[in-house]
């Protein structure tokens, strides 16, 4: 038998947050796309790790996508699996199969603005804060444990892309952190709650504090 040591990244689009993981030297089993023409697909290939794309597009459905995407991760025998721009609502047998060692990054400080366009949603609720959260999976979406999560003020002059922009900043500092921690098997969860076991640690961090 062998140990699960890596991280399998599924992706549907840019990437940019596997492309952080990747950078931070995070140990990749493989990055799984939806899409074979995502643009975080090239950027895998280019430094060589395993790649695979399970189109969803192939499968009759949510059930079937899923069960083929699990087959494909367990192939990698991860430890962990990573969300990053992975744009499927998952079955509740997928993340009942990855509980505890699922997790995904959302661009909103959640439980604030689950689901799509967060920053629109922000800027129209006008909220001074906003952010990012990593957390774990459950069967509901953008819901689960949170790990960590990053404040973005918000400022006058703002529109989507640039309060976005400095949201994604954010992300990848966050994303990285939380996947260290829970390599070094940091990460407990306790009465719903996740907790960091190191003396010190910050579940939270602010956008212009230093890395
Ligand atoms: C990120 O904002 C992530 O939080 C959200 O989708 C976006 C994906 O960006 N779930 P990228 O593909 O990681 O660049």
């Amino acid at each position: 038998m062998t140990t699960a040591v890596g991280v399998v990244i599924l992706i549907s689009g840019r990437g940019s947050n596997m492309r952080a993981l990747v950078e931070a030297g995070v140990p990749i089993a493989a990055v799984i796309s939806n899409r074979a023409d995502a643009a975080g697909v090239e950027f895998a290939r280019s430094r060589d790790l395993p790649v695979a794309v399970v189109a969803h597009t192939a499968y009759p459905t949510r059930e079937r996508f899923d069960e083929a995407l699990a087959a494909e991760i367990d192939r990698y025998s991860p430890r962990l699996v990573a969300l990053a721009g992975f744009m499927r609502i998952l079955t509740p047998a997928f993340t009942r199969r990855y509980e505890g060692r699922l997790l995904n990054i959302h661009p909103s400080l959640l439980p604030a603005f689950p689901g799509l366009h967060t920053h629109a949603r922000a800027l129209e609720a006008g909220v001074r804060i906003h952010g990012c959260t990593v957390h774990f999976v459950t069967a509901e979406l953008d819901h689960g444990p949170i790990v960590v999560q990053a404040a973005v003020p918000v400022q006058p002059d703002d529109d989507e892309g640039r309060l976005a922009a400095r949201v994604l900043v954010q992300e990848h500092r966050i994303y990285r952190q939380a996947v260290r921690w829970f390599l070094e098997g940091k990460l407990a969860i306790e009465r719903g709650a996740v907790r960091v076991r190191e003396p010190g640690a910050r579940q939270w961090l602010f956008a212009d504090q230093a890395a």
